[in-house]
């Protein structure tokens, strides 16, 4: 289509007084829908655990439950002995994980990290949250580019290796947050091996989408606890995970995997703040996912069943519009949240406006950038996983129409 023709298919467009939303990575209704019977799968009948805990009461621990434990280790690939349970969001445990490295440091750190002004590496682009997080607690934030095999780690051994002052990396290893990348083999040895100037450099990996695979065989994901303990350096990794994207968004279970070494010292430290985390929510999670054909695997292909569509849907409309034309690139990823998509030409702010022009919310401009700012103006974050199958298609074309329209714009004007 020419510039003309793209103005009309546009105004059509906007003539629909359409409502739609990819922002965000929320999981849908129907998603939500399967855990429905969690909500009843703890009554005054089934109050103590298997192991006798009743979980109205203090006591229980500060790890969390041993049947939650079991179950959720195998989410994020530790054992059973190397989990830690928080309450409803992972994030909240990163947060408190880094508020007390601040003050204290960390398992074989002598001292709080707040003294060295520290500097933590994140992938770009990644996850707004990450950088807000970091960045509020005073982290001085260096990006590091996010690879198809993970983060660039000759970036991370060059900024990591010669200054006592970055004291971590943070990222996503499974289906990256928006790019879908999985983490290689080598990429996770190399993480675990090269010796970084800081001796408690600590390898934060936020494994949020670790089971959210979207094909029936999923790659291998290398385990980085195993690897780590492999090579002698089992506490410089800290594994996140959660069930947010699992159960219920908020009222999930957050968690944490680490050495042995690191259990007994991050589960002293964070008893100080709670006698420990709510185990009525552990107890149903765990009720409700023995009940559930297939257990947790089962429960996950089942959100991939009404996932998947809609993430077909984004291919085939963006190969339909955009394949084999010069407008845009795009990631096809194989499970998580997102697709990214960079536009050939740096137009994505003016693809934002027009798509909120024509009722389409699209991610905000540089939200994966950690001064929330793109420095090429090229990246847009697709969240197909909330709207319905219709709503993506819709999302989609009219998506399609913007990059086409903002690009022969710019090749217009320039
Ligand atoms: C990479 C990543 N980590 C963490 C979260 C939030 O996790 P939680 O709800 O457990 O705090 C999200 C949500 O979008 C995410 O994409």
């Amino acid at each position: 289509m020419n510039l003309d023709e793209l103005k009309t298919s546009y105004q059509q467009f906007a003539d629909k007084n359409l409502s739609l939303n990819i922002e965000r990575g929320q999981p849908s209704n129907d998603n939500f829908d399967l855990s429905l019977p969690m909500l009843t799968a703890v009554d005054e009948t089934s109050i103590l655990t298997d192991h006798g805990i009743d979980v109205r009461n203090y006591p229980g621990g500060v790890l969390g439950i041993t049947e939650a434990r079991e179950l959720f280790c195998q989410q994020i690939g530790v054992g059973p002995d190397e989990i830690i349970l928080g309450n409803n969001s992972s994030l909240e445990l990163m947060s408190r994980i880094f508020s007390w490295a601040l003050l204290n440091g960390v398992n074989g750190g002598s001292k709080g990290w707040a003294g060295d002004k520290p500097k933590m590496l994140v992938t770009v682009p990644g996850y707004d949250r990450h950088f807000t997080l970091v960045k509020s607690l005073g982290f001085e934030l260096i990006s590091v580019p996010m690879t198809e095999s993970g983060p660039d780690m000759q970036a991370v051994e060059a900024l990591a290796g010669n200054d006592a002052s970055v004291k971590g990396l943070f990222f996503v290893p499974t289906y990256s947050n928006p790019t879908g990348d999985v983490i290689s083999d080598a990429c996770a040895e190399h993480m675990v091996t090269f010796s970084p100037a800081a001796s408690d450099f600590t390898v934060f990996a936020d494994d949020a989408y670790a089971v959210h695979h979207l094909q029936d065989t999923p790659p291998p994901v290398p385990r980085l606890l195993e690897l780590a303990k492999r090579h002698g350096n089992a506490n410089r990794v800290i594994i996140f995970g959660s069930t947010s994207k699992v159960t219920f968004a908020s009222a999930g279970i957050g968690f944490a995997g680490m050495s042995a070494d690191n259990i007994a010292f991050w589960s002293k430290v964070l008893f100080t703040q709670s006698i420990g985390p709510n185990k009525i929510e552990q107890w149903r999670h765990v009720r409700f996912l023995r009940e559930y054909p297939g257990g947790l695997p089962g429960l996950m292909k089942d959100h991939a069943k009404i996932l998947k569509p809609k993430f077909d849907v984004v291919q085939e409309v963006l190969n339909r519009e955009l394949g084999n034309r010069d407008f845009a690139t795009w990631t096809n990823p194989k499970g998580g949240y997102f697709v990214h998509l960079r536009t050939h030409e740096p137009v994505a702010s003016r693809v934002i406006e027009l798509a909120a022009d024509a009722g389409l919310t699209l991610t905000k401009l540089g939200a994966t950038f950690p001064d929330g700012k793109d420095p090429e103006n090229r990246t847009i974050r697709i969240a197909p996983t909330r709207p319905t199958l219709d709503e993506v298609k819709q999302a989609m074309a009219l998506l399609a129409c913007c990059i086409q329209l903002a690009t022969l714009e710019y090749r217009q004007n320039s």
